[in-house]
């Protein structure tokens, strides 16, 4: 996935505009990633991904999935329950969530 590609699908935030609100920001707790534009107050897919970008911005580097992996992947996650949360630790039961990059 590159920069412009959709991080957040349900408010279409791109990976761009998340790190730079983080790198800005410097958010202490990542739920503080939905101030941009609403990003992960939808469906909570990319909430593990807020999570790591939040944390170190300046690290983050291209996903290492395709878009119609990410896409794929979440199609899943929709299907499936729990829903993930910023409590930090994406829930049992999404064995289909593809990891943030390290
Ligand atoms: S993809 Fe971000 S909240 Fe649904």
């Amino acid at each position: 996935m590159q920069p412009d590609d959709d991080i957040c699908y349900c408010y279409h935030v791109s990976m761009r505009k998340l790190v730079n609100f983080a790198r800005r920001v410097r958010p202490v707790q990542a739920s503080r990633m939905t101030e941009c534009l609403g990003a992960g107050t939808g469906c909570g897919w990319c909430i593990p991904f807020l999570t790591r970008i939040a944390r170190d911005p300046d690290r983050i580097g291209a996903l290492e999935l395709t878009p119609e992996q990410y896409a794929e992947s979440r199609k899943n996650y929709i299907k499936t329950q729990p829903r993930n949360t910023f409590d930090e630790t994406p829930k049992s039961g999404n064995a289909e969530t593809p990891k943030p990059p390290s």
